[in-house]
């Protein structure tokens, strides 16, 4: 690494990152820790236990002399995909886990932070508050995950529960313009002169032809033409895969609207609420960000084009779908071990978002920053920023 870490600053960012897990957590009921409604989405209780799982085994587990892990069957329960650290329970199971109890979670990270605290005391190396770093960042990605689950437990209750004022959508009322980006070569990718992700380096030119990019989200308001315009019906705005994908369940509108009375409604954590139509549109799936482009006669952007016009419009309100599939750099190095497996096993079948969103934790956002998921995906807070074709 080319950066050199402040001990003091990082203890601070460590403290203040752990609260902000259990900050967002603060308003559930208890019984909201637990379910699993589908596969993607993990129980509270888990994001809780496993983010602390991550110091426990990457860190105070080889870093700290003397430290006795706080449960013996905590290593199989929360690790989540790292084949080097041994078995875990499956993933579409994390749901039926009634015990460990949401306390018994409480306590194993209030004494994962305390070793943590005694592990800064005793003046660690670059190499473990590298470590420590990647923890936090870690945690960071679970915060957000935390806020897409939270609201998929509650957003699929008969009762459509009330979250709080959190991580709402704001309006956006300006006026749409298209930015021009000159063909060229530009620099992508991350420098490595700060935090940054394996995915996101090495640093290396592209060449793009010339673009016209928007400087706004599409708003719901948008969205809504499209729906009325039978856009769902009409398979020559689909690729096939999604075009299965829509029929096989039924989706006719992005995820959490509901029609009552031929009135357009939206779950948001504040309940379900009429549909704003100058809010950004979001939690679609790729699949339909793609069909709304190919109505519109435009596209998306490559990851790339997004990265280079980042400068000249306002983003963070949503993660912006690219065309890019979820690729290695030139030149790209996975970590060794088990880090190793953070990144790089995923570059298979996903696309890359680019940006942040409102469920972003704050300093967890970069230009370079590459979010990845499958194009099925519709739980997360993703939305559509367009590209003159
Ligand atoms: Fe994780």
């Amino acid at each position: 690494m080319s950066y050199k870490i402040n001990p003091n600053i990082l203890k601070d960012n460590f403290h203040f990152t752990r609260k902000i897990s259990e900050d967002i957590c603060a308003p559930l009921e208890i019984e909201d820790y637990i379910p699993q409604p589908m596969e993607n989405v993990s129980p509270p209780k888990w994001h809780l236990a496993h983010s602390t799982w991550f110091f426990e085994q990457f860190i105070l587990v080889k870093h700290l002399k003397n430290y006795r892990i706080f449960h013996q069957d905590f290593a199989y329960l929360f690790n989540s995909y790292y084949n080097h650290m041994g078995d875990r329970t499956n993933r579409a199971d994390r749901g039926f886990m009634t015990r460990p109890t949401v306390a018994k979670v409480y306590e194993y990270r209030a004494h994962i932070n305390k070793h943590i605290t005694i592990l800064f005391e005793s003046n660690p190396t670059q190499e473990i508050l590298k470590l420590i770093e990647v923890g936090i960042h870690h945690e960071q990605q679970h915060q957000e995950l935390l806020v897409y689950d939270i609201k998929y437990i509650l957003g699929t209750q008969p009762t459509f529960p009330v979250y709080g004022n959190e991580f709402s959508i704001p309006e956006n009322n300006s006026t749409e313009k298209f930015i021009q980006i000159k063909n060229g070569l530009f620099t992508v990718g991350n420098s490595g002169n700060s935090f940054s992700y394996d995915n996101e380096q090495p640093q290396h030119q592209v060449y793009l032809e010339e673009f016209e990019i928007s400087n706004k989200l599409v708003t719901q308001g948008d969205f809504l033409k499209f729906i009325d315009a039978g856009g769902y019906e009409n398979f020559d705005l689909w690729h096939a895969e999604a075009w299965d994908f829509i029929n096989k369940n039924n989706i006719k509108a992005p995820l959490y609207w509901h029609k009552q009375d031929n009135v357009w409604k939206q779950y948001t954590l504040n309940g379900l609420q009429l549909l704003n139509l100058n809010v950004p549109v979001h939690h679609l799936s790729f699949y339909e960000a793609f069909a709304y482009a190919e109505w519109k006669k435009m596209r998306l952007p490559t990851e790339f084009e997004w990265e280079v016009a980042s400068q000249q419009f306002d983003w963070g309100t949503l993660w912006e779908w690219t065309q890019s599939a979820y690729l290695p750099y030139p030149g790209f190095k996975k970590a060794e071990g088990a880090l190793g497996e953070y990144n790089g096993k995923f570059m298979l079948n996903q696309n890359v978002l680019k940006g942040s969103s409102v469920a972003t934790t704050k300093g967890h956002e970069r230009t370079t920053y590459r979010n990845f998921f499958h194009a099925s995906a519709r739980w997360i807070y993703s939305g559509v920023r367009l590209v003159k074709k």
